[in-house]
């Protein structure tokens, strides 16, 4: 019933472990995985790995360099994701976009690998995860301009947590909103009024394992399991049963990453 659209699932902390990470997840109702790629190794894996239908969760592989990893990318890095995308096995493009409040990569050069993305995505007509950091302003800019110039991209915002006019931006670009453990934070009530009028057919929940648990993990390593917390905050915000919101935000979700399989 859950689709968990943002786990970095070759990350260390949650490969160690993989086979009971995924049992877990099953257990409480996630179905499907965004695994999300942060550089060119991990495209590379996610996209070449093996995945049955006997798997006990569905995994959908990304190919994509994150903002924060795009400068210490080895030469051929971007060559080796376009062939992964071109190869048909992702299903989506990310993660990219900026971030300010890191700078591990200069800011001209997040922007650079951003529009490859966008450019690419457009091209092979796949959606884009996008990761926007303290740089909200840059985003719609860019975002707006890229839109103009050269038509939309589908994607989603994820791990929203921006004011209520980025919301608005995102939505009138038609990318969807990624909600993620940060709507159970104590501090993010702003989160929570916000995400109670979204609109209810362009809202996914993801986890960004390892990172970000939700409460009443928080802290902990996060885990595809633990999209379910997320849920139920959604589910009471929007005055609904669980099961209810996580049919339609896995509906929102399969929408963007798995068309086929809607028939
Ligand atoms: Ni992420």
């Amino acid at each position: 019933m859950f689709f968990d659209t943002h786990c970095h699932l070759e990350d260390p902390q949650l490969a160690a472990d993989r086979p009971t990470v995924l049992q877990q997840a099953q257990s409480v109702g996630v179905e499907r995985i965004l695994a999300v790629a942060l550089d060119s190794a991990s495209s590379q894996i996610l996209c070449t790995q093996k995945y049955s239908n006997g798997d006990p969760v569905r995994i959908y592989p990304t190919a994509g360099i994150h903002p924060n990893h795009a400068a210490k990318e080895p030469e051929g890095a971007w060559a080796l994701v376009e062939n992964l995308a071109r190869g048909g096995k992702a299903v989506a493009l990310g993660e990219t976009g900026l971030d300010r409040h890191w700078h591990d990569t200069p800011f001209a050069q997040q922007q650079a690998f951003f529009i490859r993305h966008l450019t690419l995505a457009r091209e092979l007509d796949l959606p884009v995860v996008i990761h926007c950091r303290e740089a909200t302003e840059d985003m719609i800019v860019l975002l707006r301009r890229f839109w103009e110039e050269t038509g939309p991209v589908r994607g989603v915002m994820h791990s929203f947590s921006g004011e209520e006019s980025f919301a608005q931006t995102c939505l009138e670009l038609g990318l969807l909103i990624g909600l993620s453990g940060v709507l159970t934070f104590k501090n993010a009530q702003p989160l929570r009024d916000l995400a109670k009028h979204l609109p209810r057919d362009r809202v996914v929940l993801e986890t960004d394992a390892p990172y970000l648990a939700p409460v009443p993990k928080r802290g902990k390593r996060n885990e595809p399991a633990f999209v379910s917390f997320t849920g139920m905050t959604l589910a009471e915000l929007w005055g609904q049963s669980i099961e209810e919101t996580a049919r339609q935000t896995t509906q929102n979700a399969c929408k963007l990453f798995c068309p086929k399989e809607m028939g």
